[in-house]
């Protein structure tokens, strides 16, 4: 089935009993400021779910259907695999204090089985289990009536699957909002459609209260359901992508693939937010944008094509996606405009960047990129700092990760005293969103970086007797942490589960974080860790977690931050992957929520 079949289908299907289709919110979310971008289907509808808005006055129903434009950011290092994306449409019902778990769960299969044909010998689907110890302390009990309704569904027990909190459990989006335990649909292994219970609001204090009233909202991936669909053995091989593979010349060797992969995927979402009003820049959404075609420009590189390539590209993106989403072709003359003026900024800067970039590498004895020559990149030569990091990393160079940190935090603080000016210190909050945003990423990134030791000395704890384990590397996005370190084997999943759970523990007992001077070879014979010690000062800032004596705190790391105040501020701690990064490095991604 096409795509554009399995878009009407899925509209007219839920139409059918009785959902009033909405068209897709903007990339921007209009009224929450909390997110930077639309991730969700039902990130429009928020309001809806608590009763603050009616949706009948609105809507005419209590029951909406929409196919979404979404982008996340969180797995931007993946694509060019066989099936992450950054942009992708979400198909999506919703109900506001209307249907419940019953008829969400038997239509979607029956949309699945039916309407689409599906063999239910493909299928199995996956029910939460509940979590005894929220953060709160809050039990958040078994979904026993999910399985009940999958059982009289004709699935036995082999096709449940149970699963925790960090599989089954859904929301909010930002800060706050609707959240609920979930159901997962998978077929021939692949998790297509997500039905999302919500139950609870999660309040900023990641407290969860009871909703006023049960509401529904699933996403289902179009491009993944293409791909069933198509049998396309991935998702680039749907008629969603080929057109646009197909038009780039390139040999079927494995770098070239990705390349080609990513190219399209970063085109295709830089077309959407460019349709949604949003421009390049260095913050917010905007360095989203700025991101996403930047690294389209230089994987163009690798695959030696001619300045102007993306042109050309998002022409063909706009004839693909134009008569399902008209915006893009109303802002067709913009989209492009931006794109050309991008890639000549960025042109004119990167042969420039990448000399001097060369020439850093060149000049350089052992294999480390100090955080100043990173940051110069990024002010002089608009190098996004991953990229530099990517650069480094291929001629087998790392970037001083802390020297780079001090380096940012003082041009935050630069910016923030700035912003502070420009809004007349009424606070930045009441200034320019999108500003505001941005601190949010920052304080995103602190949460991060303080999860970042907590995890550091964790790893010690569970690893550090079998084998010397020493960080390698550390990188932050307001996305999500990794953290890398030599260790000789890949973790089990007990190991990773026990150094996640020490972390919890750690946020839950809300420890205080402390900052002191000290004198490098005092602060290491007080046993705070270093990374590449070499390149500190004489006089170090030491932060400790838990005790302002080093020698007492859990954590305790040469650093020059910022960390939050108390761990408490973190929020819940999740390891979402880990490989291996290189020989003998393991590498750790992990979120915050
Ligand atoms: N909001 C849910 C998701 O994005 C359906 O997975």
């Amino acid at each position: 089935m096409t795509s554009g079949e399995l878009r009407k289908r899925f509209l007219e299907f839920f139409e059918k009993r009785g959902h009033k289709i909405v068209p897709s919110s903007s990339l921007l979310p209009e009224d929450d400021s909390s997110v930077l971008l639309t991730t969700a289907g039902m990130q429009q509808f928020k309001l809806y779910y608590t009763g603050a808005k009616d949706p009948v006055k609105d809507f005419g129903a209590r029951r909406t259907v929409s196919i979404q434009k979404s982008l996340r950011t969180s797995d931007i290092d993946e694509v060019g695999d066989e099936s992450h994306l950054t942009f992708f449409e979400m198909l999506g019902n919703f109900g506001f204090g209307d249907y419940f778990k019953e008829d969400a769960i038997k239509w979607s299969w029956e949309f699945i089985t039916k309407e689409l044909g599906i063999s239910p010998e493909r299928c199995h689907v996956s029910v939460f289990k509940g979590d005894p110890s929220t953060n709160s302390g809050q039990v958040v009990p078994e979904d026993t009536e999910s399985i009940a309704i999958w059982k009289s569904l004709g699935l036995g027990d082999d096709k449940i699957k149970k699963c925790g909190r960090e599989d089954n459990f859904w929301g909010p989006t930002g800060d706050e909002g609707p959240c609920g335990p979930t159901s997962e649909i998978y077929v021939d292994g692949v998790e297509i459609w997500n039905l999302v219970f919500n139950q609870y609001y999660c309040r900023a204090d990641k407290n969860l209260e009871p909703l006023k009233q049960n509401g529904i909202d699933t996403g289902m991936g179009l491009e993944r359901l293409a791909m069933i669909s198509q049998d396309a053995p991935t998702i680039f091989e749907t008629d969603l992508f080929e057109p646009l593979i197909q038009s780039i010349p390139h040999k079927d060797i494995e770098n070239e693939a990705r390349a080609v992969r990513i190219v399209v995927d970063h085109i295709r979402g830089s077309v959407f937010l460019i349709a949604d009003g949003i421009l390049p820049s260095n913050i917010g959404a905007g360095y989203i944008l700025r991101r996403l075609l930047r690294r389209a420009i230089r994987y163009g590189k690798v695959l030696d094509f001619d300045k102007n390539f993306l042109i050309s590209l998002a022409e063909k993106v706009i004839k693909m996606y134009k008569e399902f989403y008209p915006e893009i072709s109303i802002k067709r003359e913009d989209i492009l405009t931006v794109i050309q003026k991008e890639e000549e900024k960025f042109y004119k800067t990167l042969e420039k960047g990448l000399k001097e970039l060369e020439k850093t590498l060149a000049a350089k004895k052992e294999k480390i990129i100090s955080g100043e020559d990173a940051f110069h990149l990024y002010e002089s030569y608009g190098f996004p700092t991953e990229l530099t990091r990517e650069l480094a990393e291929e001629r087998g160079f790392n970037i001083d990760e802390s020297g780079w940190e001090t380096s940012f935090k003082k041009h935050r603080e630069i910016s923030r005293a700035g912003a502070e000016k420009k809004f007349g210190g009424h606070g930045i909050a009441t200034g320019d969103r999108r500003q505001a945003t941005s601190f949010k990423e920052i304080d995103k990134i602190t949460r991060l970086h303080t999860a970042t030791h907590l995890l550091h000395q964790a790893i010690h704890d569970v690893l550090g007797n079998e084998a010397e384990v020493q960080q390698r590397g550390s990188d932050i996005t307001p996305e999500r942490l990794r953290f890398d370190f030599a260790f000789p084997r890949k973790l089990t999943p007990e190991e990773l589960k026990k150094i996640e759970n020490i972390v919890n523990k750690k946020i839950k007992l809300d420890l205080p974080v402390f900052s002191a001077k000290m004198s490098k070879e005092g602060a290491i014979r007080m046993g705070a860790r270093a990374f590449l010690k070499d390149k500190y000062p004489n006089e170090v800032n030491v932060y400790s977690i838990g005790d302002p004596d080093p020698s007492k705190a859990y954590s305790k790391e040469l650093c020059g931050g910022p960390h939050v105040a108390r761990t408490g501020e973190i929020g819940e701690f999740k390891i979402i992957k880990e490989e291996s990064s290189s020989a003998g490095i393991r590498r750790i991604r992990a979120v915050v929520e």
